[in-house]
C-alpha cells in the first residue's frame, strides 16, 4: 500500500524527498494541486474543499497514510480531514517554532510563511504556546511560492523579493529563521547566502518523515521492498515535467489529475 502526499504545487516535494531518504521502501503517490496554487492567498473554505477532494482521490488509490505536505493546507484543513477519516494515519506540517525556540540565543525568531498560515487559528495557538519563551516575528511572503513554482530558485527577482522579507527579521535581531512553507527549502541556498552562517534556518520536512515512520511502524505498516513514486498534477503535465529536474533527482512519471 502506498503513502499519499499532497501540496498546492511542487513545494511538497521538499517533504517527499525527506520521506524518500528515510523510507526508501515506501511507494509514494504525490499530488501537486497546481491548478490551485498558491493556497496561501485562498480562503480557508477553498483550501478545505481542495484538501478533501485530493485526499479522497488518494484514498481511492488505496493509500495507507496521508501526508499534508503544505503548511497552509494543514493549518486550514487538517482538523476537517481528521474528522472525516478518523482511522487514517494523517501527518501535517507545523512551523518549527519549538526547535527554533530551544536553540535561539537571542530569544528572537522569525517565521517566513504564507499569509494563510500566519492568519490561521492553528498558528496563533502555536505562538501562544511559546510566547513566554521567545519573541516570534512573522513575515508573510506573497509571491515567493510563485517564483519557486516557476523554477526561479536563484534569479535576481527571487533574491530581491526574498531580501525584502528577510531583512526586517534580521533587523529585529532574529538568530533563527523558520521556513514555514514547504516550498521554501528549495531556496535555502539563496537564503543562506543572504543571512550568513550565524543564523539558523529551520524546516520541518525531516521531522515529518520521522513522524510518518513512527506511525507506520506502530501499526506494522512499514513496507519492506523498494518502492517508487508516481506523481499527479491538476495543472499542466508538461510544466511539471519541465520544473521537476531542479526539484527531484530521479526521473518520474507525471500523470494528469482532474479533481
Ligand atoms: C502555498 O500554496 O501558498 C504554499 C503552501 C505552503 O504553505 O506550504
Amino acid at each position: 500500500m502506498p503513502v499519499g502526499v499532497f501540496d498546492s504545487g511542487l513545494g511538497g516535494l521538499s517533504v517527499l524527498g525527506e520521506i524518500r531518504r528515510l523510507l526508501p521502501d515506501e511507494s509514494l503517490i504525490y499530488v501537486a494541486d497546481s491548478a490551485y496554487v498558491p493556497y496561501g492567498e485562498k480562503t480557508a473554505e477553498q483550501i478545505i474543499e481542495r484538501s478533501i477532494q485530493i485526499s479522497g482521490f488518494l484514498l481511492d488509490q488505496g493509500v495507507k497514510a496521508l501526508v499534508v505536505a503544505c503548511n497552509t493546507a494543514t493549518a486550514a484543513a487538517i482538523q476537517t480531514l481528521r474528522e472525516r477519516w478518523p482511522e487514517l494515519i494523517l501527518v501535517g506540517m507545523e512551523p518549527a517554532v519549538k526547535p527554533a525556540a530551544a536553540r535561539s540565543a537571542s530569544g528572537r525568531i522569525g517565521v517566513l510563511a504564507t499569509t494563510g498560515t500566519l492568519r490561521s487559528a492553528k498558528f496563533a495557538a502555536l505562538l501562544e504556546r511559546y510566547s513566554a519563551q521567545v519573541q516570534v516575528f512573522t513575515q508573510p511572503c506573497p509571491g515567493l511560492v510563485e517564483r519557486i513554482e516557476a523554477g526561479e530558485l536563484h534569479s535576481a527577482a527571487t533574491r530581491e523579493l526574498l531580501a525584502g522579507y528577510v531583512q526586517p527579521l534580521l533587523d529585529a535581531g532574529c538568530d533563527s529563521l523558520i521556513l514555514g512553507c514547504t516550498h521554501y527549502p528549495f531556496i535555502r541556498p539563496l537564503l543562506r547566502e543572504m543571512v550568513g552562517e550565524d543564523v539558523a534556518i529551520i524546516d520541518t520536512g525531516a521531522a515529518v518523515a520521522r513522524r510518518l515512520q513512527q506511525l507506520l511502524s506502530e501499526q506494522a505498516l512499514l513496507a519492506d521492498a523498494p518502492g517508487g513514486e508516481i506523481m499527479y498534477t491538476t495543472g499542466s503535465v508538461a510544466a511539471m515535467q519541465q520544473a521537476l529536474p531542479a526539484l527531484w533527482s530521479a526521473p518520474v512519471e507525471v500523470r494528469e489529475l482532474f479533481v
